[in-house]
């Protein structure tokens, strides 16, 4: 039984994380011209062989989400088109994963479309920490869902203290709250909120102790902040040490959400490379790298499937 070649493409969306994944698998990346024309629609061509082969295409589609979206599914169309067997999606953020339901009327789920979209061009996908575990049934495509908590548990571990308590800045939260905490033996609060608008959040209670402690707070993702910042501000109207640290697995941190954090009291802000991480500015901030796990997962994957 001869084993399926593999082949690793980057999109545009993070060819940094896609060089070091390569590295790590011993393989070189695919080549491949990614281009924008006069009118910005996007280019694709897959320049090497990729015919009989499984092939993995590396690409977070964190903002401009459409257009990583689109980039990726071009890219998974040529393959196919170039006669790949398989081919896998390894999208270490995945946009569009908090319209995993209708808040309103008139509302899409944009999760499940997005879903419904890859299929019949993506074979699989492999994601990290989809914003709710549920998200992976919208898919008809089996689905590699990592999660990057044991990583960032790990960094967490070295800066706790007897007063550290792990807090959920939100009730979506409460879940990965309370597997950090198993992971790191601490108590857990929870924040009550509620969302006015896509930048603006309310705290409506806080639930625990957190009176002259120090949070750590977790979450799925930053993306205005206004959730962590909302958070914070209720934390210490309730007594805690102003010193928080935070961790998130996907830092987007769009906006003015660097300044939003940076006038609070941040001993550690811990985000992972899901999407690029050059925008951090002054805050204290550490990057975990996606880098293992996910070569993992396409190590897992790959050789597994066979050709007679
Ligand atoms: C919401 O349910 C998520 O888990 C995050 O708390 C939220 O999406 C973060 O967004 P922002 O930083 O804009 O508040």
């Amino acid at each position: 039984m001869e084993k399926l070649r593999i082949a690793l493409f980057s999109g545009r969306a993070h060819p940094g994380l896609a060089a070091a994944v390569a590295a790590d698998l011993g393989i070189d990346l695919g080549n491949c011209i990614l281009e924008n024309f006069p009118d910005r629609e996007i280019g694709v061509q897959i320049l090497d062989s990729v015919e009989g082969c499984h092939v993995f295409l590396l690409q977070p589609t964190g903002p401009p989400a459409a257009d990583h979206f689109l980039e990726l599914m071009l890219m998974a169309d040529a393959c196919k088109r170039e006669g790949a067997l398989r081919v896998t999606a390894v999208v270490p953020y995945f946009g569009y994963s908090r319209q995993d339901r209708r808040a309103r009327p008139g509302e899409p789920v944009g999760a499940r479309l997005m879903a419904e979209l890859m299929e019949g061009r993506i074979d699989r996908l492999v994601t990290v920490d989809l914003h709710t575990p549920a998200i992976e049934g919208f898919f008809r495509i089996p689905v590699e869902h990592l999660s990057a908590i044991p990583l960032l548990a790990a960094e967490l571990r070295s800066g706790l203290s007897s007063s550290s308590v792990l807090v959920a800045p939100d009730l979506g939260a409460a879940k990965m709250a309370r597997r950090y905490s198993q992971s790191l033996d601490l108590p857990v609060a929870y924040v009550y909120k509620t969302r006015l608008s896509g930048s603006q959040t309310q705290v409506r209670e806080v639930v625990g102790d957190v009176k002259d402690r120090s949070p750590v707070l977790v979450d799925d993702m930053i993306s205005t902040g206004a959730t962590l910042v909302s958070a914070m501000d209720a934390l210490l109207d309730r007594g805690c040490r102003p010193q928080f640290t935070l961790a998130a697995t996907h830092g987007l941190l769009v906006g003015d959400a660097v300044q939003q954090l940076a006038s609070f009291s941040l001993s550690r802000l811990i985000v992972t490379d899901s999407i690029p991480q050059s925008n951090l500015g002054s805050l204290p901030a550490q990057v975990v790298s996606l880098k293992t796990i996910l070569a993992e997962a396409i190590r897992k994957l790959g050789p597994s499937i066979t050709q007679g």
